[in-house]
């Protein structure tokens, strides 16, 4: 099940005793639909920057989703979630569809892979940074000259919440059917986004954005109030609350006035699949997913596309790899603190965007419309 394997010229140590600087393990997840299409793209482009930079990666391979359902018999097997425990960073695709009688936390659901992972490994600061390509503003289904200039990071609370809040449940009564989902909040969960958030913003435009619904819930009452008392610890960064309504109103009007936007799951979320519409499509954005362990070589964490396995387009090589291209890149920046690296793979992409090559999701008159594994080509031949 676990396969390490050999790519291409990069020499692969089985012994990890023997692990050297410039060896990084990676376990690769690639999961159900478009997710092993696009992973395999992102594992390309991991290979050549290992070989132009002269990098070890060590790639262990193991199944997720309705994948692993159907032959371990769980979303996420005990072993896997102990591979990538011990691996220096999670390359995740996406997975399938769920069966409607049964919650995340079953074993048997797709999600609980994610699920798991999330929770288990600590995982509480979800980045999803959005820049959309100049090449790319008229793509967009919203005007260009809004989108112009924007560069916004949001920070998405990933460990508490509606997602993990208990009692979550259908339940009969003697009126029929209800159901429960509880949205519960730490004032400690609060405070460690919220200074992810700040710690960000100083390597930035210096502004955060609180989203809440503050005028209605308690826990984003807290939320504010502890946002607040957080903030006042970096006096060089500006912070801001805007209700969770509002903030969805204005990501689409004015989407430069925003810096770095720190949020609950939930809000997370929604939030940021309506974002990714500013870089023209979901299949561009990348995220990672951090906690506070370190490995010898930067920061522990998942790295994964938004999108999910679009069962629709699977196996018809429509998928956009870009999303998933990105996350490898942020994996080289974040978990790998190898910037030259990470900076050379944003750059390869934005190289054949401008180029003019185009998956189906960015379709454009007069635009060169490629398949997944030739965008995938395309960035590796464009990686210097
Ligand atoms: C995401 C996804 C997941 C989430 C789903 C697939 C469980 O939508 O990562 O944004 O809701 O967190
Ligand atoms: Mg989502």
């Amino acid at each position: 099940m676990h396969t390490s394997r050999l790519h291409g010229n990069v020499r692969l140590k089985i012994d990890r005793k023997g692990k050297t600087l410039g060896t990084y393990t990676i376990a690769v997840l690639p999961g159900d639909g478009i997710g092993p299409e696009v992973t395999e793209q992102a594992v390309h482009v991991l290979q050549t920057v290992a070989s132009r930079y002269g990098h070890i990666f060590d790639l262990s391979y193991a199944l997720v989703g309705v994948a692993a359902i159907n032959t371990e018999g769980a979303a996420i097997s005990d072993a896997t979630m102990k591979l990538c425990q011990q691996s220096d960073a999670i390359l995740f695709g996406a997975f399938g569809d769920a069966p409607p009688n049964e919650g995340p936390d079953s074993k048997r659901h797709p999600a609980n892979a994610l699920y798991r992972l999330r929770k288990e490994l600590e995982l509480y600061a979800n980045l999803r940074p959005i820049r959309p390509l100049q090449a790319l503003l008229n793509a967009s289904t919203i005007k260009s000259e809004v989108l112009l200039g924007t560069d916004l990071l949001v920070v998405r609370e990933l460990n508490g919440g509606l997602y993990y809040g208990k009692p979550s449940e259908i339940r009969e009564t003697s009126q029929g059917y209800e159901a429960i989902d509880t949205l519960i909040y730490t004032e400690a969960e609060i405070e460690r986004i919220v200074r992810t958030a700040c710690e960000l913003a100083r390597g930035r435009r210096k502004k955060v954005t609180s989203v809440d619904k503050a005028n209605v819930l308690s826990s984003s009452r807290l939320w504010r109030r502890t946002a607040d008392r957080v903030a006042a610890e970096y006096p060089d960064v500006t912070l801001e609350h805007l209700l969770v309504d509002s903030c969805a109103m204005h990501l689409i009007r004015r989407p430069t006035s925003f810096d770095v936007i720190v949020t609950e799951n939930m809000f997370g979320d929604i939030l940021t699949d309506e974002a990714s519409m500013l870089s023209a499509s979901m299949g561009m954005l990348p995220s990672a997913s951090l906690g506070t362990r370190r490995t010898p070589h930067g920061l522990f964490g998942l790295y994964e596309p938004i999108h999910g396995s679009a069962p629709d387009i699977a196996g018809q090589q429509k998928a956009n790899p870009i999303a998933a291209i990105l996350s490898a890149a942020l994996m080289l920046r974040y978990a790998f603190s190898l910037q030259q690296e990470a900076n050379a793979v944003e750059a390869a992409v934005e190289h054949v965007v401008n180029a003019g090559y185009r998956t189906e999701d960015l379709r454009e008159v007069g635009k060169k419309m490629v398949g997944t594994q030739e965008m995938g080509k395309l960035i590796v031949d464009a990686i210097t």
